[in-house]
C-alpha cells in the first residue's frame, strides 16, 4: 500500500465514502483506485497532493489555466455572478454578460470572425461548427455538402460528430463507424521533421491530400475541412511550413469551410489570441474552449465568420429561429463572468506577448532534452511542446509510466500514448521552465 492510498484511504474512511461509485473518465480506474495519485490544492503554477506535496504544474491542467491556478479575481467574479443572476435560460432569455463576452472574444478573433456561439466544452464546439456548417450549405442552396475531412490523429472531442472527426482509434473503435462521409487526411507527423523546433521545412505537401478527398467526393459534397493548427492532444504535432496556407487556398478554390480546433492552441498558447494569427490562416470558424475561462467554468465557444452568420440568418424567415441549436447552459452566466474576468488577466497581465517573449528560453530548455536515448523526438511551437520516449513493448506503456513517475517526482504534465506534453502556464518564469525541466531529465534518464 502507497503512502498516498492510505491518506486517501484514512479521509474515505473518516467521510464514509468510498472510491468505487466515481467512474473516471479516460482513466485505467482499477489502477487509479489501488494507487490513486490525488490533488487538493493549487496555486499559480503548483499543484498540492494529499500528502502535502508540491508539483509544479506543466500542462496547465490540462491546457486550461493559461493565467495560473487560483485566480482570485475569477473566483470572485464567478461568486458575485452566482448571487447577483444565477441563471437565466438561453433561449429567448439573455443577460448581459452574454454580449459582452461575446464582444470581448470578437476584438480577439482574426480577420471576420465576429459572431459568437457558446456551448460548454470543447466537444460541444466541435459538434456546434460541424452543424453551423451544415445549415451554412443548406442556406446558400448547397445543401449536398455533407462531407467532412479531417486528419489522422486528429483529437475533436468525444462526442459522435468529433468523433467520427477523430483520428485516434483507441477514441473510435469501441463505438461503431460515426457518422458517415468523414474522409481523413494523412497526419504531418514525419521523420524529416523530427527534433526540428517550431514548423518544419518538410512535408507542405501533405496537405494536397486534402485535394485529392475533394477529387474522390466531388467539391460539390464536401462541408468543411476540420484541423487543429496544431495537433495538442496526439503529442504537439506542429504543422509544417506552408501547409496550413495550402490547406486553405484549396477550401477557397473549391467552397469548402476549414475550422481550426483551436481548443488547446486558443488563447495565448501560440504567442497570439490564436495560433490562425500566429500561422497567418484565418480559418472560417475556430472552436475554443479551456483557457477562455482560465478553467474555472466550462466553457466552449465556436467563433463564426460574419459571412456564415449572415447567410444563415437571411435564409431564415422573419421571426423565424434561424438555429435550431444550443444547450440549456449556453453562456451560463457564472462561465461568462469568469470568460471576462480571465480575458482582463489576459489583457492587464500581457499574458500573450509574456508566452510569446518566454517561448525561446522554454523551446530550447525542451530541445536540450534530446541526448536522451530513450527520447526519441521533441517537437514545440509557442509554449506547447512535447517529446516522444521509445516504445517499450506495448505502445503507450512507458509514457504511461513516465507520467506516473514525474507525479511522484513532483511534475505534473499531461501523456497521450508515449507522448509528453509540456505546455505551462504562460505565467511561468524561466526558474520554471528550468524545474520542468530537470524533473524530465531526471525522470527520462531513470526510465
Ligand atoms: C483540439 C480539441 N478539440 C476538442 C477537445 C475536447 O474538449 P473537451 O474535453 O472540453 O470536450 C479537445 C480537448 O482536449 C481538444 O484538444
Amino acid at each position: 500500500m502507497g503512502h498516498a492510498e492510505f491518506t486517501l484511504r484514512d479521509q474515505v474512511d473518516a467521510r464514509r465514502i468510498s472510491l468505487d461509485e466515481y467512474w473516471m473518465p479516460f482513466t485505467p480506474n482499477r489502477e487509479f483506485k489501488a494507487d490513486p495519485r490525488m490533488i487538493v490544492r493549487a496555486e499559480g503554477m503548483y499543484f498540492w497532493n494529499d500528502r502535502g506535496e508540491k508539483l509544479i504544474d506543466a500542462s496547465s491542467g490540462l491546457f486550461c489555466c493559461a493565467a495560473g491556478h487560483g485566480r482570485k479575481e475569477i473566483a470572485e467574479a464567478v461568486g458575485r455572478q452566482l448571487l447577483e443572476l444565477d441563471f437565466t435560460a438561453p433561449f429567448l432569455r439573455a443577460h448581459p454578460k452574454q454580449f459582452e463576452l461575446a464582444t470581448r472574444i470578437a476584438e480577439l478573433t482574426p480577420g471576420d470572425l465576429n459572431r459568437i456561439f457558446f456551448c460548454n466544452s470543447g466537444s460541444e464546439s466541435v459538434e456546434s461548427a460541424m452543424k453551423v456548417a451544415l445549415a451554412y450549405h443548406q442556406a446558400r442552396g448547397q445543401g449536398g455538402r455533407n462531407v467532412f475531412v479531417s486528419r489522422d490523429r486528429a483529437y475533436h472531442g468525444v462526442n459522435f460528430g468529433g468523433v467520427s472527426l477523430s483520428g485516434l482509434a483507441n477514441n473510435r473503435r469501441k463505438y461503431g463507424p460515426g457518422l458517415p462521409g468523414i474522409a481523413h487526411m494523412r497526419h504531418t507527423h514525419i521523420r524529416e521533421n523530427f527534433f526540428v523546433p517550431g514548423e518544419g521545412e518538410h512535408g507542405a505537401k501533405l496537405a494536397e491530400d486534402l485535394a485529392r478527398i475533394v477529387a474522390m467526393y466531388g467539391a460539390e459534397n464536401v462541408a468543411a475541412c476540420f484541423v487543429e493548427p496544431i495537433a495538442g492532444s496526439t503529442g504537439v504535432l506542429v504543422p509544417p511550413k506552408g501547409y496550413l496556407k495550402r490547406l486553405r487556398e484549396i477550401c477557397d478554390q473549391h467552397g469548402i469551410l476549414l475550422v481550426f480546433d483551436e481548443v488547446i492552441t486558443g488563447w495565448g498558447r501560440t504567442g497570439q489570441a490564436f495560433a490562425a494569427q500566429s500561422f497567418d490562416v484565418t480559418p472560417d470558424m475556430i472552436t475554443m474552449a479551456k483557457a477562455v475561462t482560465n478553467g474555472a467554468q466550462p466553457m466552449g465557444v465556436v467563433a463564426v465568420s460574419e459571412r456564415i452568420h449572415d447567410t444563415i440568418m437571411a435564409a431564415a424567415p422573419e421571426g423565424a429561429i434561424e438555429f435550431f441549436h444550443g444547450y440549456t447552459y449556453s453562456g451560463h452566466p457564472a462561465a461568462c463572468a469568469a470568460g471576462l474576468a480571465t480575458l482582463d488577466i489576459y489583457r492587464r497581465d500581457g499574458l500573450f506577448e509574456r508566452g510569446r517573449a518566454l517561448s525561446p528560453y522554454f523551446l530550447d530548455a525542451l530541445f536540450s532534452l534530446r541526448d536522451l536515448p530513450v527520447v526519441t523526438d521533441i517537437r514545440g511551437y509557442g509554449m506547447l511542446g512535447a517529446l516522444d520516449v521509445a516504445v517499450d513493448g506495448a505502445p503507450g506503456k512507458r509514457g504511461h509510466l513516465l507520467q506516473k513517475k514525474l507525479f511522484d517526482n513532483g511534475l505534473h504534465l499531461k501523456t497521450t500514448g508515449d507522448a509528453a506534453i509540456v505546455a505551462p502556464p504562460l505565467i511561468a518564469e524561466k526558474s520554471h521552465v528550468d524545474r520542468i525541466v530537470e524533473v524530465l531529465r531526471k525522470t527520462l534518464a531513470a526510465l
